[in-house]
């Protein structure tokens, strides 16, 4: 937590005054399925969670992010919720869900919970009540039903694609069981789109906004925060449609869906609403738009706290991309006065070690699917060094659960896929969501308490993850998680990391990255395929290869001690 200075109301005295949490937080993203299972069915629950807070206190985060853990058919991962109101049985109750935020406080965590407003699940009840109800009904404006196009309705209302492939639209029958009205859904079919224009549906989303904060909650993360608004006239895309499936970057220039400037006016309703709670809640926008800039203005005064910098999680390995990422999203930021984040990896891209021990493609795209097996080794080294830039730049960073341990993908045999994308795409998110191992020397890897067969966990793990439990990984000093402890524990002590701002170290060498940041702190990594020398003298404060004879070898990254500016 960083201490700013401020002149006080005279004028003259400085006063200190802690700047708000979230402005450099280290969040740890939990991805409940998947971390730790405290009734024995194969499943993570808060339960489970509950019993795993001693190991997220030790490694030393802020902060952590739930996923959906709403009552929800589970069609995708949660976010297709039934009940905003109730947590899925498969996860606990209120009253689990009470427990762990008192739990959390206790030990100095905050809670960020996930809230979907995009879409709710088929199965909430406004959605049945929306079939049950006639053409032109209040039930259905809640919701985006239109006639079909076509001499008998029988073709979509426009082109619009699902993210999970497929048209966007689906058509239900009318209560006679005659074909009737489509209705939209930018991901899955049990996932309809909600009508914001809609009066009902943006008082309800404020009272589930109450709901949580008044139970503690201390921020929520916004899913699709850019795609509520919808252009009535539902225009077309023409061209642009092919270019709107799963893990394409949308192009949301002028798009009648994503990124629409009147999304400004939730917003600033949603940021009053938290203001009025003590304590500093917070909001994370999950939007994909097309530039830094579009992002800051989700960031702008009176608007959201903070957005994923998605930017950064798509750079390839290369020192160049991350210096744009890193440049454009200092700036924009810096015009209104927010915090970046720093993300590398979430619950819907392959895991980093993955991705960088693939080749320096980026994302889960066709080449991804196909190309060569992963050189693990190469992968991991990355993933160290990734871990080392993203704790070390200004503002706030998010660890996806398993990246301190270095895990890689799994995917599962096809008979085992959860994710509904895969029907729709042939891709697949299940990957990297393959519960953790905990402890043991086999599968489940004390994934469950009480403990289950392997096969009865809810994805399989590899049985090679027997080196990289949790418990295994604390007896090793080079180990991934050991790396992870050690620099959020500097990055707590050092006076010059979380908020603020860096400076590039000139001359510039290509294929690094290097910059100061005051007081007393430089940060080197090393993408350019060579041994570099580093600064002589310089005194290592963590790296993450061992540093012999000055020299940091490539696809690694070292935090020095930078000689301190003496003062004036
Ligand atoms: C983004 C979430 O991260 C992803 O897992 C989900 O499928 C979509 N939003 C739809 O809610
Ligand atoms: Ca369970």
């Amino acid at each position: 937590m960083t201490d700013m200075q401020v002149t006080g109301a005279t004028g003259s005295e400085p006063v200190h005054r802690r700047a708000a949490w979230w402005r450099d937080a280290v969040v740890y993203q939990v991805y409940i399925r998947s971390f730790a299972d405290g009734n024995g069915d194969g499943i993570g629950d808060i339960a489970g969670l509950r019993t795993r807070l001693r190991y997220l206190a030790d490694l030393g985060v802020d902060a952590i992010w739930v996923n959906p853990w709403y009552r929800s058919p589970m069609v995708d991962g949660g976010y297709d919720v039934a009940d905003y109101r109730a947590i899925d049985e498969l996860f606990g109750d209120l009253d689990d869900a009470d427990a762990l935020i008192a739990d959390c406080h206790a030990l100095g965590i905050r809670v960020i919970a996930d809230i979907v407003p995009n879409h709710t699940s088929a199965m909430h009840r406004w959605f049945q009540d929306a079939l049950r109800a006639a053409p032109g009904s209040p039930e259905r404006a809640r919701y985006w039903f239109r006639r079909g196009r076509g001499l008998e309705g029988e073709l979509p209302p426009n082109d619009w694609r699902s993210r999970f492939g497929g048209s966007a639209w689906t058509r239900v029958n009318d209560p006679d069981g005659r074909p009737g009205e489509w209705y939209l859904h930018l991901f899955d079919a049990q996932q309809p789109d909600l009508n914001w224009e809609n009066s009902e549906v943006r008082l309800e989303f404020e009272a589930i906004l109450r709901f949580w904060l008044d139970r503690g909650i201390d921020g929520l993360r916004i899913d699709v925060a850019h795609g509520l608004i919808k252009d009535p006239s539902l225009p077309d895309l023409g061209e642009r449609a092919a270019s709107e499936e799963l893990q394409a970057p949308p192009n949301t220039i002028d798009h009648p869906h994503w990124d629409r400037d009147e999304l400004a006016g939730i917003y600033r309703r949603w940021r009053q609403i938290a203001d009025e709670y003590p304590g500093d809640r917070m909001f994370v926008a999950e939007a994909w738009v097309t530039s830094s800039d579009r992002l800051a203005r989700y960031l702008d005064d009176g608007l959201l706290h903070t957005a994923f910098n998605f930017h950064f999680l798509t750079c390839k390995w290369s020192a160049q991309e991350f210096r744009g990422a890193i440049d454009t999203t200092l700036n924009s930021h810096s015009l209104v006065g927010a915090p970046p984040t720093w993300v590398l990896a979430n619950h819907d891209e392959p895991r980093y070690v993955t991705r960088m021990g693939r080749s320096d493609r980026i994302r889960q795209a066709e080449e991804h699917a196909q190309s060569p097996g992963v050189d693990l080794a190469l992968g991991t080294r990355r993933a160290r060094a990734a871990a080392l830039l993203l704790l070390a730049l200004p503002g706030s960073a998010y660890v996806y659960q398993g990246e301190e341990l270095g895990l890689w993908d799994v995917e599962p045999g096809v008979g085992q896929i959860q994710d509904p994308a895969f029907a729709r795409t042939g891709r697949t998110r299940d990957g990297c969501r393959i519960p953790l191992p905990w402890s043991g020397d086999r599968a489940p890897f004390a994934f469950s308490q009480p403990p289950v067969a392997a096969d009865d966990v809810w994805l399989p793990q590899p049985a090679a993850w027997s080196d990289l439990t949790v418990s295994a990984q604390l007896t090793s000093q080079h180990s991934m998680l050991a790396l992870y402890r050690a620099a959020l524990e500097l990055r707590r002590q050092h006076p010059a990391l979380g908020d603020g701002t860096l400076d590039w170290c000139e001359p510039h060498r290509p294929g690094v990255l290097e910059f100061t940041r005051a007081p007393g702190f430089r940060c080197v990594v090393n993408l350019s395929g060579d041994p570099i020398e580093l600064p002589a003298g310089a005194n290592v404060l963590l790296s993450s290869v061992a540093v012999a004879g000055g020299l940091l070898p490539p696809d690694a990254a070292a935090w020095l001690e930078a000689q301190r500016q003496s003062p004036v």
